[in-house]
């Protein structure tokens, strides 16, 4: 997986600035990246040299299936990330891009740009998510697939274009509920016990279903195509094994980063920072 090498050092050095903010020189440019997801909301931050610094994020409920549903709601999650990630750093956020999921109309793609602006950004790109994900993780060609919280999104990208976007419901949220479901618990308590990485072994039985549903909805996209490798992006692709759930399935070899989750967030703050424009 040497290829993924590039990705994964940001990855990494991302999850760990998650952690442990990286301190930055005063008159260092910071450009921040807005992710506003059906789960959570990231705001990730890399420094001029397109470093990650910084980022936090939030467990919300304002997106549904790649809509925003509840405006205020995100814009009161985005300023308070915006802060808090101001007040570790010390000094102040002003540029930002964001990103939207594959197939999302111009109106509902400004909506995610006012949100941005609205917490105080200046929005200088806004990108979509599957472009982004490709270039973190250098891809030219083959399939990105973001399985996140709501949706499955697939876009194919040949020769570093994006020639064909897809995005279906069934995500995290479906692993969740089939947990819940199986076990007789609430859906909180599924969810934790889903993110469990010691656990996971053992619910793999359970959520297999599911990761054979995610694999069927990306064969069926993907047919049409010539597709020689499958890259995992996205929180619900953290699940161990899931790769070889879709491998099999798909017959396609396939791919996941380190951490998956973080992929999408902190290319949208590379977006800014190298004004990239899809
Ligand atoms: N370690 C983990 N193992 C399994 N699932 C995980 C893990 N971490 C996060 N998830 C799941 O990932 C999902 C969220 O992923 P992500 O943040 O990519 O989605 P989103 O962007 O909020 O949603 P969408 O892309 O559908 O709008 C949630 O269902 C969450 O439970
Ligand atoms: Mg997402």
């Amino acid at each position: 997986m040497e290829f993924l090498q590039d990705a994964n050092r940001l990855i990494k050095k991302f999850e760990a600035a998650i952690a442990n903010p990286v301190p930055v020189k005063g008159g260092t440019n910071l450009f921040a990246g807005v992710d506003l997801g059906t789960a959570y909301i990231v705001l990730a931050v890399v420094d001029q040299d397109g470093e990650p610094v910084a980022g936090a994020m939030r467990y919300a409920e304002v997106v549904k299936d790649g809509l925003l549903v509840d405006y205020v709601g995100a814009l009161d999650i985005v300023r308070e990330l915006k802060r808090e990630i101001e007040a570790k750093l010390g000094t102040e956020l002003s540029t930002a891009g964001t990103a939207y999921p594959p197939g999302t109309a111009e109106a509902d793609r400004r909506s995610i740009r006012y949100v941005a602006e609205g917490a105080g950004f200046k929005v200088a790109t806004v990108v979509d998510e599957p472009t982004v994900a490709g270039r973190v993780l250098g891809i030219r060609n083959g399939a990105v697939v973001d399985i996140g919280g709501g949706t499955t999104g697939i876009a194919v990208i040949q020769d570093g274009e994006v020639i064909y976007v897809a995005d279906e419901p069934t995500g995290g949220t479906h692993f969740t509920l089939v947990i819940a479901g199986a076990y007789h618990i609430s859906y909180a308590d599924a969810e934790q016990l889903k993110t469990d990485p010691q656990k996971q072994q053992s619910l793999f039985p359970v959520v297999k279903p599911v990761m054979e549903k995610v694999a069927s909805i990306i064969r069926r996209h993907i047919e049409q195509f010539q597709v020689d490798n499958l890259y995992l992006t996205g929180g619900a692709s953290c699940f161990s094994g899931i790769e070889k759930v879709v491998e099999a399935y798909v017959g396609i070899p396939t791919w996941k980063p380190d951490n998956p989750f973080l992929v999408t967030p902190v290319g949208i703050a590379l977006s800014a920072q190298r004004n990239w424009e899809v």
